[in-house]
């Protein structure tokens, strides 16, 4: 298949695609996702196919105002519309009881679904043409790290899908925070974009996001049993104030991301230093892929505080660094 290539300023073209069953590529404010149309079953079946995506991790349904929400989920409870109206449009994913017409396919035979309101100019006008609701996995191929730029989006997927819409980097870099509103109080399934602190100014009870908890109870939060965020270099989490000479084999070739420099610069054959927490998270996912077109063996990450935006960025260095 011949993958198009647009531009954010032509996406009609893109949204015909998807209303006719095909798959398209797309930015939103945190990683590029891979939509379909949610009500064709052929159609997110491609996505699968194109993913290589296990069928037992549902998929995120992407609609382009609030009240859409119930074109997917049969009903919102009152602490739901609580954060819709904080944080949407906005890096929040919310799982929702949903309507028996939507498939089991796009929920992975769950009877809940998971949606949001991404916020993202190009990816709101998308699903808004296409008239219908997006369902939107990450765009790249499964295990891989999340595509955050459409060069990343291409070098997995073209000649796989239908189109790409080429926009900017992804301003987050790191996915949407996914919150189960069907129990109570509500939980964290996946940390990111939208920090615990924040959710909490809404939801005094959240239930923080546990790796154990979540490996106990796989059913609610299946895109956690699968390998994740690899690259194909190993990823090892340092601490940039210690010296990092006994932990790197002699003659391996290694790369660093921190926010502060490593105290010995010289082993490394690329060093990048972020400005911030946030800047860091932007960074990562394009880091692991640049380090392996380069045939770097090891990256070293350096670990940052478990506060906002920091959780999810060390969940993604955990999975990332898990053989
Ligand atoms: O930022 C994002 O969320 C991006 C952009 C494209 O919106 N999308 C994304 O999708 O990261 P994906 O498929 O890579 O991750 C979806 C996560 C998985 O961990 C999946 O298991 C979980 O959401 N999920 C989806 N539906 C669910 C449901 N009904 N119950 C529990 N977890 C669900
Ligand atoms: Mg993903």
């Amino acid at each position: 298949m011949k993958t198009r290539h647009f531009c954010v300023t032509d996406l009609i073209g893109a949204a015909d695609l998807l209303r006719a069953g095909e798959l398209v590529a797309f930015p939103t404010e945190t990683v590029y996702g891979l939509g379909a149309n949610a009500l064709d079953e052929l159609a997110v079946q491609k996505i699968f196919l194109a993913k290589g995506r296990p069928s037992d991790n549902p998929l995120i349904v992407h609609v382009s105002e609030a009240t859409d929400v119930y074109k997917v989920a049969s009903s919102v409870p009152p602490i739901a519309k609580e954060l819709m109206e904080r944080f949407w449009p906005g890096p929040l994913t919310l799982v929702l009881p949903k309507r028996n017409e939507i498939s089991t396919l796009v929920t992975a035979g769950l009877d809940t679904i998971a949606v949001r309101v991404p916020n993202h100019a190009v990816a709101l006008e998308l699903v808004r043409l296409a008239g219908l609701p997006i369902a939107a996995p990450s765009a790249n191929r499964s295990g891989k790290p999340s595509a955050t730029t459409w060069q990343a989006v291409a070098e997995d997927l073209d000649g796989l899908i239908a189109g790409i819409i080429c926009g900017e980097a992804c301003q987050w870099g790191l996915e949407s925070t996914v919150v189960d509103v069907t129990c109570n109080p509500p939980r964290v399934l996946r940390p990111g974009g939208a920090s615990l602190e924040s959710l909490r100014e809404v939801a005094p009870n959240l239930v923080p996001y546990s790796p154990n908890s979540n490996s106990k109870d796989p059913s609610n939060s299946p895109g956690l049993r699968h390998k994740h965020y690899q690259p194909k270099a190993k990823v090892i989490v340092v601490d940039s104030s210690q010296s990092l000479v006994d932990q790197i084999p002699t003659a391996t070739r290694c790369n660093y991301i921190g926010v502060s420099p490593p105290s010995d610069p010289t082993l490394f054959a690329t060093v990048v230093v972020c400005e911030d927490v946030q800047q860091y998270g932007a960074k990562l996912f394009d880091f692991f892929r640049n380090s392996d077109s380069c045939g770097v063996d090891l990256l070293c990450c350096s670990s940052v505080p478990e506060i906002g935006i920091g959780v999810a960025l060390m969940d993604r260095l955990r999975r990332a660094s898990q053989s």
